[in-house]
């Protein structure tokens, strides 16, 4: 921790007693219309039920993609992968292993996300348009865990084995534990943004989650459903991921815009020491997926192993430290999963979508290519 909150003279910390940062405090009958140059993403002097005027654009426009991608995992036909799942020869025991691990982690993932978004973020970003996005965004998470619920009736798995995979099963039990340090800390009641030392607690919870949780390790459990999906197996469930990853994209950004906003509005938070610190997370977080990947893919099979996970984790956490200022950390400039590209925030990003959603609105299958 660096101690520096006695130099901190930025307005957007310049927080007074009448401040009301959660919107819930006495109506200022006297108050005055809000000003755009008040508003901040954090400690923000302006009212935060005023959405109007816009300041960041860039959240708005997130929240409007968000609404213009919906879908439900119920819309998406079962029987293919009910009729692989249940055949004796329908899947290697290793897919399945690494089939019933990715559910396993994600069934999980999905609810320590929203619930770091509804205890821990919210009430902390002080801006009405950010704020509004992560309503949309707390929305599209429960879209997911519902998604995990769907296939676990679907395939009728082990409700227990599933949903307690992340207490049971070590890989994924470290990862969780990991990310939960970060937003332990922020879900207090006791926690308040204001000072540096909070502030940069806040960071690092938005590091671990958005960049972290939603931006690395949802990415390899991605590759390896899509992976099957290629091969022409569990292609509903490969589908349901597509319409997770698009929506995913999304968070992640959102993410990676939250934290470099405040660093561009605070940068006496983004200090040398901090930005080490951020490395040094980046790289706890790839060690845990890689020992995940060897977990879930313990021989690895067709176009997808460990080793291949490794480098991809490598690839794109070089990529996260770029979206984020910061220098690669592995120098991995190949992407072993190229495929993955075109669905993923790289350069097609948004070709791809724009492709994904028209096509789910005219009811369209997706192609695999
Ligand atoms: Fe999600
Ligand atoms: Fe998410």
């Amino acid at each position: 921790m660096t101690n520096i909150e006695t130099t901190v003279t930025t307005a957007a910390t310049d927080t007074t007693d009448t401040t009301d940062t959660t919107g819930l405090g006495e109506i200022d009958r006297g108050g005055a219309r809000v000003s755009v140059d008040d508003k901040a993403m954090i400690n923000a002097r302006a009212d935060v039920n005023q959405l109007l005027p816009l300041k960041y654009r860039w959240a708005w426009e997130k929240y409007l993609a968000g609404c213009s991608n919906h879908w439900m995992p119920t819309e998406v036909g079962m029987q293919a992968d009910i009729a692989l799942w249940k055949s004796p020869d329908g899947l290697t025991e290793d897919e399945r292993l690494m089939l019933k691990r990715n559910l396993g982690f994600f069934a999980t993932a999905e609810s320590l996300v929203a619930n770091n978004i509804v205890l821990a973020v919210y009430r902390h970003i002080t801006n009405p348009e950010c704020r509004q996005y992560l309503l949309r965004q707390a929305f599209e998470e429960a879209v997911h865990t519902h998604t995990f619920q769907y296939i676990c009736e679907s395939l009728g798995l082990d409700e227990g084995e599933l949903f307690n995979m992340y207490r049971e099963v070590p890989s994924i039990a470290d990862k969780d534990a990991w990310a939960l340090r970060y937003t332990r800390n922020l879900e207090n009641p006791d926690f308040a943004t204001g000072t540096a030392e909070a502030d940069q607690d806040f960071l690092r919870d938005l590091v671990a989650f958005y960049v972290v949780f939603e931006g690395m390790w949802f990415y390899t459990g991605f590759a390896q459903i899509l992976s099957l999906g290629r091969r022409n197996k569990m292609v509903g469930i490969a589908e349901q991921y597509q319409y997770i990853l698009r929506d995913e994209s999304i968070h992640l950004n959102f993410g990676i815009d939250c934290i470099n906003q405040i660093k561009l509005e605070n940068p006496h938070l983004w200090t040398p020491e901090f930005q080490q610190e951020v490395r040094r997370m980046l790289t706890e977080a790839c060690e845990l997926e890689v020992a995940y990947a060897r977990d879930t893919m313990p021989r690895g099979m067709f176009g997808l192993s460990a080793p291949l996970c490794e480098q991809y984790m490598h690839f794109i956490t070089d990529r996260r430290a770029q979206q984020l200022g910061l220098a690669p950390i592995f120098g991995e400039e190949t992407n072993p999963f190229p495929w993955m590209s075109e669905a993923m925030d790289l350069k097609k990003e948004k070709n791809f979508f724009e492709t994904r959603v028209i096509e789910y609105q005219t009811g369209g299958t997706l192609d695999w290519d």
